[in-house]
């Protein structure tokens, strides 16, 4: 249909509408210079386009809050299509000014200003146009700024969807923040769906492409204004068709709008039997899905089932909602399973018929049913299995996309506690929450490392060589009995004296329990005794061999071990004490840690990866860095701990999958595949950590570093990036706001760094080369651009 027509029938049809905006003289004026809007003004609030059929200025949303925004404004629902703070309603009492400079923003109640336009060249005024685009213009009237070129949910007749824009689903119907799904029109040419912050995990996330890559480029998404909307190659010729043709002459309002639900609908305005009107879908896309068909339909654990076309999420049992409110945001575990204490014989089986997980598989084997789950029940890794025929996949959490239909053969095994006995007690061993102000400390245990029963976690309480030269000699004679030049063989007795009896503990790991202790070496050190609780079974040869290649090891940045004990039963490592706790307490307690700070925290970790990787006589992988191993000294110098713990890289060794340690959300993914290990495992967790650092500040609502958190975390930091907004990580961060060049660089690098393919990730020195900028950092690779 034509505008013009169309036009006309809405002018007839809303005459009486029309006549009463115009009773309020200001409604369809222009924003001048010096215009004010007010959200408590009844009369005031807002302005209208000349036909009144779209409204610029304050909409009202629940609990008295406001919007900035445009909405269809004749008709009763008054439909949002733009907003400027959907993340961020403003109170009554908010005003919208355009300032004498020609600067359009609002203030909340407390007088907080966000811009809309900032810009030195100003704006003479502000027009909310028939199209429902709103517009600011300068003296001359040229364009400086138009909602249709930052659109939000909804596309209008007349608009255009140019070149890496994004359109994000409201949260849910009538809840206008940002939810999880998105549209977005790649530099690749193709037209994309899918769920918000997959791409940096999933790129198989997208739910829909155009498969318009290959056409010359801009392709641009045109909603045309007979209301057809497709795809136009750089000669603007129609390439693809979105929306199929089925409009009726009596469509008279019209717009496209991704939902809540991820599906990207055209709608028109239309009157329905009852002699009312409503929104009526005229197409959509996908076309060919239903509502679970949506990647990222149910969040992460949980599982889709349709109810009346509507997605309906679930939880397995012993499972709960991560947020009850928003189902679909998925799932956590009620109980705690780690490996340290596992018994398969506190677990039994909870299994869905015709419930599938598609992701999240470490291992596929030809077996039957009860072969799978005697497998997947001796493996402490192992949390779920999917059976079917003769396959079974075992998998790990988070498992994604999960969704029950008729037509899935098979069957969902989830691991599950058989009574609360294994919750208890691997609380007790994984999670030792020491009472320190308001800190928790969380010792993590480490699986299936052969050795593991021998060394340890020495998590916080670990130490650094501190000592000078004199002072360290004097150590040494001071009645100890010295094996060879790096370390300390310490006796018994001496320990026990040292640490008062084993009296004030500092933190209990899965084989062992850290001590703090003074000794006399002239003047009084603070140490950290770590006392190996359960009988090791490795040789005494070996044991010294180990502690050999980690007593060799010296860096400003690695906790340094300063000797040992070795009688009889007893087996002891001795650090010193590390006053500042560790990197987690610092990132994500109360005193966070300035932007510069922050920087050398970053450059002095890698140092610390660098040495163990290249620098010292024998190679090591650390295959655990996380915040809670890096531990700070007096100056606040991070220095990294448990190097050495995992396995020890002999030269012809280099790789190996003798198992898995660490903890999750740092751990590289080729843990989880049947692939070689390298260096590289580290520089994925350092890739992480990296990003921690950068935004350690929006950490402070996540205390508990679980892996839906790190999930979101690198998802997040992959959205921004590739959207321009590196700035928004590190909001309200004044000094690194003044240093974006620096977070971008940083960023950067930490994509690198967490490539799901090991060879793309840098090597250490690289990291470091880059960080200081020393070598330019190339954009990483948007893994979307390569799903197809
Ligand atoms: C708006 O209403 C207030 C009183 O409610 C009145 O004083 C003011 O003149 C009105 N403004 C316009 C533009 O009609
Ligand atoms: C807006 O611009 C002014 C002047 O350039 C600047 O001082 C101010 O920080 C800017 N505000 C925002 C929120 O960007
Ligand atoms: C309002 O602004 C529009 C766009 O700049 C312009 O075409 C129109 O003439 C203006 N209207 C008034 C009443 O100034
Ligand atoms: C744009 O698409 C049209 C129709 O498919 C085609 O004829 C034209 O060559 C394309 N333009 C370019 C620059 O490839
Ligand atoms: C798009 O739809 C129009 C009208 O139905 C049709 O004429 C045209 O051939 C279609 N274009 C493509 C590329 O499918
Ligand atoms: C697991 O679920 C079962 C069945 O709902 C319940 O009886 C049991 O208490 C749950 N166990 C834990 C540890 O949550």
């Amino acid at each position: 249909m034509a505008p013009a027509p169309l036009l006309t029938l809405i002018f007839f049809l809303y005459l009486p509408l029309l006549s009463l905006h115009h009773a309020f003289a200001q409604s369809n004026t222009n924003i001048t210079q010096g215009t004010t809007l007010s959200s408590s003004s009844a009369n005031n609030s807002y302005r209208t386009s000349p036909s009144g059929d779209f409204a610029f200025g304050f909409y009202s949303i629940e609990g008295n809050q406001f919007l900035v925004g445009i909405w269809f404004h004749k008709i009763p629902e008054r439909t949002l299509v733009w907003s400027a703070n959907r993340d961020q309603p403003v109170q009554s009492g908010s005003t919208i000014q355009l300032t004498l400079d020609g600067r359009l923003g609002f203030t909340d109640s407390k007088g907080l200003e966000t811009w809309i336009y900032n810009q030195t060249t100003g704006v003479s005024s502000g027009a909310m146009l028939d199209t429902g685009n709103f517009i600011l213009v300068d003296s001359v009237s040229s364009i400086l700024w138009q909602s249709f070129e930052n659109p939000t949910d909804t596309l209008l007749p007349g608009q255009t969807f140019g070149q890496e824009k994004y359109l994000y689903s409201n949260r849910l119907e009538g809840d206008y923040r940002t939810g999880r799904f998105m549209l977005v029109m790649q530099v690749d040419g193709n037209l994309v769906l899918y769920p918000k912050g997959r791409r940096g995990l999933d790129p198989n996330g997208a739910y829909y492409a155009s498969r318009t890559d290959g056409a010359s480029s801009p392709v641009r998404l045109v909603f045309d204004r007979s209301g057809v909307l497709h795809l136009t190659n750089s000669s603007d010729q129609v390439i693809a068709n979105v929306s199929s043709n089925a409009l009726n002459s009596e469509d008279f309002y019209l717009r496209a709008t991704i939902d809540s639900d991820g599906f990207f609908r055209l709608y028109s305005r239309r009157r329905n039997s009852n002699n009312g009107e409503s929104w009526i879908v005229v197409s959509k896309i996908p076309n060919d899905r239903d509502a679970c068909g949506v990647s990222g339909a149910c969040g992460p654990n949980a599982y889709c089932v349709l109810q009346q076309d509507k997605a309906g999420c679930l939880c397995p049992q012993n499972f709960s909602f991560i947020d009850a409110k928003y189902a679909f945001d998925g799932c956590k575990q009620d109980f705690n399973r780690g490996c340290s204490a596992y018994l398969a014989s506190d677990y039994t089986w909870a299994e869905y018929e015709n419930v599938d997980w598609p992701t999240g598989d470490y291992e596929r084997l030809d077996v039957n049913e009860d072969k799978c789950k005697e497998v997947c029940m001796n493996d402490c890794l192992c949390d779920l299995a999917i059976t079917r025929n003769n396959d079974c996949w075992k998998k790990r959490m988070p498992v994604t996309e999960g969704r029950k239909r008729s037509s899935i053969a098979g069957k969902a095994l989830f691991k599950v506690p058989l009574k609360s006995g294994p919750l208890e007690r691997t609380k007790t061993i994984e999670t030792i929450k020491k009472e320190d102000g308001n800190k928790t400390m969380v010792l993590v245990s480490w699986c299936l490392m052969s050795f593991s029963a021998i060394l340890f976690i020495l998590s916080m309480a670990a130490i650094a060589f501190a000592f000078k030269k004199g002072s360290r000699s004097r150590f040494i004679s001071n009645n100890v009995e010295s094996i060879e030049a790096n370390l300390v063989s310490f006796k018994y007795a001496q320990l026990q004296e040292a640490t008062n009896g084993f009296k004030e503990l500092l933190g209990n790991g899965a084989y062992g329990s850290v001590y703090k202790g003074i000794m006399d070496v002239g003047r009084e050190v603070q140490i950290a005794v770590k006392r190996l609780d359960k009988v090791v079974e490795r040789g005494e040869k070996e044991f010294r061999t180990e502690l050999h290649v980690i007593g060799r090891t010296h860096h400003k940045n690695l906790v340094r071990l300063l000797g040992f004990c070795d009688e009889g039963d007893q087996r002891l490592l001795i650090y010193e004490f590390m006053p500042n706790g560790s990197l987690a307490d610092f990132l994500f307690g109360p005193t966070k840690p300035s932007w510069s700070e922050r920087i050398q925290l970053a450059f002095g970790i890698a140092r610390g990866i660098t040495y163990l990787h290249e620098e010292c006589e024998t190679p090591i992988i650390h295959c655990d860095i996380k915040p809670q191993n890096i531990l700070l000294d007096e100056f606040r110098t991070p220095k990294i701990s448990d190097f050495g713990l995992a396995k020890l890289l002999q030269h012809n060794q280099t790789h190996t999958t003798t198992g898995i340690r660490g903890t999750r959300g740092y751990v590289a993914p080729e843990w989880f595949r049947n692939v070689s290990i390298s260096t590289k495992v580290d520089v994925y967790s350092f890739g992480v950590v990296l990003l921690d650092i950068i935004c350690c500040m929006k950490k402070s609502d996540h205390h508990d570093h679980n892996l839906e958190v790190q999930f979101v975390l690198s998802e997040w930091v992959y959205d921004c990036f590739f959207e321009g907004k590196v700035h928004e990580l590190v909001e309200g961060d004044d000094a690194a706001l003044g240093d974006l060049e620096q977070v971008e660089r940083m960023v950067k690098v930490g994509l690198w760094c967490i490539q799901e393919d090991p060879s793309m990730r840098p090597s250490m020195k690289k990291v470091v080369q880059m960080l200081e900028g020393t070598i330019e950092v190339l954009a990483p690779p948007d893994s979307s651009t390569s799903w197809l």
